[in-house]
């Protein structure tokens, strides 16, 4: 393994993709987060609470409970960092993605019906001193951790995007995004923030003008599904600490746009990305300026989020069900 003087994450490319940009008469750029080990962004975020937890308290045990792109970041930096890892999935998760995570070192416990449970017992379980919980987005120095990728987009692209797109789950890296922003001095560059419908928690509380708890998630977007964005990315919108447009589209956007960039960029990325993608395969940004949302746009700053849940038969299965 190669070492990144302890940084576990990679510094990712951002390219200009021709592609995309051609049709649209903007630039497009890609910050190709998907590229990153464990699959997705998170590792950066993820990494960055860990270091900071065995440096500061000598923490040697990780605890967290999510079977998604969050838990394969936290067995990642165990893994690399020779912690113990003990993830807490709910009875309903599907046997492949214990097994991923028990192939990658960490120990994983069935606890209880739904996630939330699933949560609270690894909580419990992490009360100890040399123990450290890792929530899959709700805390400062994970987002203080996704800000890198901004940082980094500044040094790699010829001059500040007019736009940057990216999507919300629970808000995590949205806030890292912002975070990034202010460091770089992009702070008035609009945001568009993507979700897909029956994940789009954040999209309800922009409209309600509160925060709103979904019932349940039933997007396809899996990794999209907090039922309620964090307090801090509600806040940014509300306050206009940054201008963030927040849009949902129909899950089969999502999908469509999954396949589309397979076909235009050999990448394979889960249906949350698909959602961000679909911001520039579906049009979204002319349709905002039409409605006078957003201004003139010369290049756009896209973050490709990633994710590992995905495969070729699984694009094949969301093709048929929405019938690409
Ligand atoms: C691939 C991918 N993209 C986007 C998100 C959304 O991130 P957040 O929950 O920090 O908003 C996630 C969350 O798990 C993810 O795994």
């Amino acid at each position: 393994m190669t070492d990144r003087g302890g940084q576990l994450y990679i510094t990712t490319p951002t390219v200009e993709s021709d592609v995309l940009s051609r049709p649209r008469g903007f630039r497009v750029f890609l910050k190709l987060e998907n590229l990153q080990p464990p699959g997705s962004f998170k590792i950066r975020g993820i990494s960055h609470l860990c270091q900071k937890a065995v440096k500061e308290k000598g923490c040697t045990h990780l605890y967290c409970a999510s079977g998604g792109n969050a838990g394969l970041a936290t067995a990642y930096v165990a893994q690399r960092l020779n912690l113990k890892c003990t993830v807490v999935l709910p009875e309903s998760t599907p046997p492949f993605v214990a097994d991923k995570l028990k192939e990658m070192g960490a120990t994983v416990l069935i606890h209880g019906k739904v996630w939330d449970e699933a949560n609270e017992h690894a909580q419990k379980l992490a009360q100890n001193p040399d123990a450290q919980f890792v929530p899959p987005f709700d805390h400062p120095v994970i987002w203080e951790g996704h800000g890198s990728m901004i940082k980094e987009a500044a040094e790699q692209m010829p001059s500040r995007p007019d736009v940057i797109v990216t999507c919300v789950g629970g808000g995590g890296l949205l806030n890292g995004v912002v975070i990034g922003m202010k460091s770089v001095g992009w702070q008035d560059v609009p945001i568009i923030a993507m979700e897909t419908v029956g994940a789009d928690c954040f999209n309800k509380s922009v409209v309600a003008g509160q925060i709103i708890t979904l019932p349940g998630i039933t997007s396809v977007a899996v990794c999209l599904g907090a039922k309620a964005v964090n307090e801090h990315t509600f806040r940014l919108y509300r306050d206009k600490t940054a201008n963030i447009i927040s849009v949902a589209v129909p899950d089969k956007e999502a999908v469509k746009a999954c396949l589309r960039f397979a076909d235009d960029h050999r990448f394979i990325v889960e249906p949350a990305c698909g959602a961000t993608l679909s911001c520039i395969y579906s049009d979204v940004i002319p349709q905002l300026q039409s409605e006078g949302r957003l201004g003139k746009v010369n290049s756009a700053l896209v973050i490709v989020c990633g994710g590992a849940g995905v495969s070729l038969d699984l694009l094949y299965k969301w093709k048929k069900q929405f019938d690409l």
